[in-house]
């Protein structure tokens, strides 16, 4: 099915059991420990072996020679593979580093070997005994020492946008701007690190792993494997967070892989925490800089956003000014984004990836630029909204509710009381309430489903999305069931396996639209094929209590499906909407903090998110993504930051007791609102993603908090205490 014209009544409509917060259908399996993850996959039967990576100690160079004698004979080794053993490989698709292969070092932590034993232990103790012989040379590790030498990247990547006269207009405006901000390197940090098992079957390999996008690994580790796609089983049904670290293959399933190959065993492989640091992917740095100009009544007349970010040769930019081209009106106006080559580990996707980061800057320069012109920052927002694409005026958005979001938060959370700059004091602690807009295009991928309908009258939905706690079960679960006429408890999902139709995967917060509308096309396709088994005009049937319907017959669907059972299977693809109109969600975040007046410590006391993105399908699971994404956005702004070595070339704090991730106690009270509302354009769910908008915005909303609550205007994250002290009064 293709989407070409936007949605009519369907019966999504119903509203039966999509929208209604039904609890996830995997929670039992996963409360009780049975959801398997990739590396507990466990048949009594099979004699598993495990496989404990070695990671280059030097950032960038060649492997002279390695010594894998001692290794191969400590107890229990059953096989040493190295980099050099498997030569160069081609690489994959969506690889920028080299996973595995060859002499070459590219970052620090790149995977050069892997050692495999009868027990994890042994494994591990061998790969202490792997010698390698390096010839390091310099890399290039300081963002901010490198800039002057960023580049222009290739127009693929749409460095540059320019409308009107930018510097004409920024020089003869009444009131202006010119601020640079930076956001650190993060980690993705999900709970379950890069894990998987390998066992092959003569030339035939199943892999069972974790993976946001099971058919890009399938055809990235064939790349890098050397074997045809179609001799690799990919299994992926419940993973432990990605965050964007898990979209792209990585070295585990590589290691796994050749491990398993040379043991002539089943492999288990984990990436240890560090490795999950430096052997994979971060979100890059960027240093950002914001220009604004405005007339007096707050109109602004100027805006361009500079970013710059690093990675290496042949990686991407972090996106940051994304953003900055579609949120606020202003007749001229530029972006530009420049990247400068590093020999850190891999800059790629995480989480909202460019507006993330770059509404951390954003959101900060409009508070700033609102003070300037004198005007509360909820209604500095309001004055430049703008319902089209402000680089290109004839494409109006789809549906873009941001006033409401601010109006309706302002109210729900007392905007109104918000204190004068550094006036509120409780005790030691100073109060301040901030706000953010937030804001996060919706995209949209092709996605596959296949439906069966069984003789008892059960509905069986197989595609390859995954489900990275995001709730991807129950969604699908709900479409299945509405779509169908029965209820959620006749339906079944099985999900995360190369065998069953390919689908969007999760990322980009595309995956709750674009996966159940595949699951849309494909139970059309099953109602079609029961309408037309029973003689139905499947305009006129209707599928309602476990019966179809038509004329004055009525057939429960147990006995239309037969012995046999009835399938259908189909693959949403999209046509122009998302061209002819601009899809993108929108929300406010609001914030209040205690900062402490002697030491600069930052509470948070409360947080309330709107969120406008189109139908909620499930609100307890949209809520939950939501939660998650404004408790990432406190450590963004209080406390998430890689420390780069920038002698050596290596994050230093590569563990979650260097890494600092928000707890329990630091986040007391949040409150999720999403607007009514639907958006016919975005697909026949009407529906848009969720799961990353909670994210874009967070952090800047603390930060314009504590201003409030202090007076102190920090624009480097994140938030330590050291940028706040100096600024702090003086405590008698
Ligand atoms: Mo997302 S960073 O595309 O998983």
């Amino acid at each position: 099915m293709k989407f070409e014209t936007p949605a009519t009544t369907n019966p999504i409509d119903r509203l039966k059991v999509i929208g209604q917060p039904i609890h996830r259908i995997d929670g039992e399996l996963k409360t009780t420990g049975r959801a398997m993850y990739a590396y507990e996959w466990h048949d009594p039967n099979t004699p598993y072996a495990y496989g404990y990576p070695v990671g280059a100690a030097i950032a960038k160079g060649r492997i002279n020679a390695m010594d894998v004698t001692a290794a191969k004979s400590a107890p229990g080794v059953l096989a040493v593979v190295t980099t050099l053993d498997v030569g160069k490989r081609k690489k994959g698709k969506f690889n920028t580093a080299n996973l595995f292969g060859g002499d070459e070092v590219q970052h620090y932590h790149q995977a050069i070997a892997v050692v495999v034993a009868e027990t994890f232990e042994e494994a591990r103790a061998a790969a202490a005994l792997v010698k390698a012989d390096y010839a390091e040379e310099r890399g290039t590790f300081d963002l901010s020492a490198e800039r002057r030498a960023a580049k222009k990247p290739d127009e693929s990547q749409e460095p540059d946008t320019a409308v009107g006269d930018f510097e004409a207009a920024f020089r003869s405006a009444s009131v202006t701007l010119d601020q640079s901000y930076t956001t650190p390197d993060q980690s993705h940090a999900m709970m379950e690190p890069h894990a998987s098992i390998a066992a092959w079957n003569g030339d035939e390999v199943t892999v069972w792993t974790s993976s946001q996008m099971i058919d890009w690994w399938r055809s990235d580790l064939a790349t890098t494997l050397g074997v045809d796609k179609g001799k690799i089983h990919l299994m992926s049904p419940f993973i432990g967070g990605g965050f964007g670290g898990k979209l792209f293959l990585r070295a585990d399933a590589v290691l796994a892989a050749f491990g398993a190959k040379a043991a002539n065993r089943p492999v288990k492989v984990a990436l240890p925490r560090p490795f999950v640091i430096n052997n994979t992917t971060h979100r890059p740095a960027t240093i950002q800089r914001i220009r604004i100009g405005a007339e007096r009544n707050g109109k602004i007349t100027a805006i361009a956003h500079e970013s710059w970010s690093g990675d290496l040769p042949g990686g991407g930019l972090e996106t940051a000014v994304n953003q900055t081209r579609l949120l606020y009106a202003g007749a001229n106006r530029m972006t530009a984004m420049r990247l400068v080559t590093l020999d850190l580990p891999e800059g790629n996707a995480m989480r909202a990836p460019g507006e993330a980061p770059g509404l951390m800057a954003l959101e900060i320069a409009i508070d700033e630029m609102a003070e300037r012109v004198g005007m509360d920052p909820i209604e500095f927002r309001i004055v430049n909204d703008t319902q089209v694409d402000p680089e290109k005026p004839e494409r109006p958005f789809s549906h873009r509710d941001l006033i409401g979001c601010l109006k309706l938060g302002a109210d729900r959370f007392g905007w109104s009381n918000r204190p004068k700059v550094g006036s509120r004091r409780e005790g030691d602690w100073l109060i301040g309430m901030g706000v953010a807009a937030a804001f996060r295009n919706n995209l949209v991928l092709p996605s596959g489903a296949r439906v069966k309908l069984d003789r008892q009258g059960v509905v069986t939905v197989e595609t390859d999305m995954t489900d990275i706690g995001t709730g991807s079960y129950t969604i699908i679960a709900q479409t299945a069931a509405e779509m169908m006429g029965v209820g959620i408890d006749k339906v079944a999902v099985q999900l995360g396996d190369s065998r069953f139709p390919v689908s969007a995967g999760s990322g980009g917060q595309f995956g709750a639209n674009s996966s159940t509308s595949g699951v849309y096309a494909a139970c059309i396709k099953l109602r079609d094929a029961i309408a037309q088994k029973l003689g139905f005009n499947s305009g006129d049937a209707v599928f309602e209590n476990g019966i179809v319907r038509s004329g004055n017959r009525s057939v429960p669907l147990a006995e239309a499906a037969g012995p046999g059972g009835l399938v259908g299977e189909d693959t949403m693809e999209w046509g122009d909407l998302a061209k002819t109109h601009q899809q993108s969600t929108f929300g406010a975040h609001f914030v209040e903090v205690g900062v402490d007046v002697a030491t600069g410590e930052t509470r948070i006391r409360r947080m309330l998110t709107v969120c406008a993105a189109g139908r909620i399908l499930n609100p307890i699971t949209a809520r939950s993504q939501v939660i998650g994404a404004m408790t990432m956005g406190a450590g963004g702004a209080l406390s998430e930051e890689l420390a780069v070595d920038t002698r050596r070339g290596f994050f230093v704090n590569h563990d979650l007791a260097g890494y600092e991730v928000p707890v329990h106690a630091d986040i007391p009270h949040q409150e999720v609102v999403f607007m009514a509302e639907t958006d016919p354009m975005s697909s026949p769910m009407k529906a848009k993603g969720v799961g990353e908008l909670g994210l874009c915005g967070v952090a800047a909303a603390i930060t314009n908090a504590i201003y409030n609550a202090t007076g102190v205007r920090v624009r480097h994250y994140p938030i330590t205490l050291d940028k706040l002290i100096g600024g702090l009064p003086d405590v008698a």
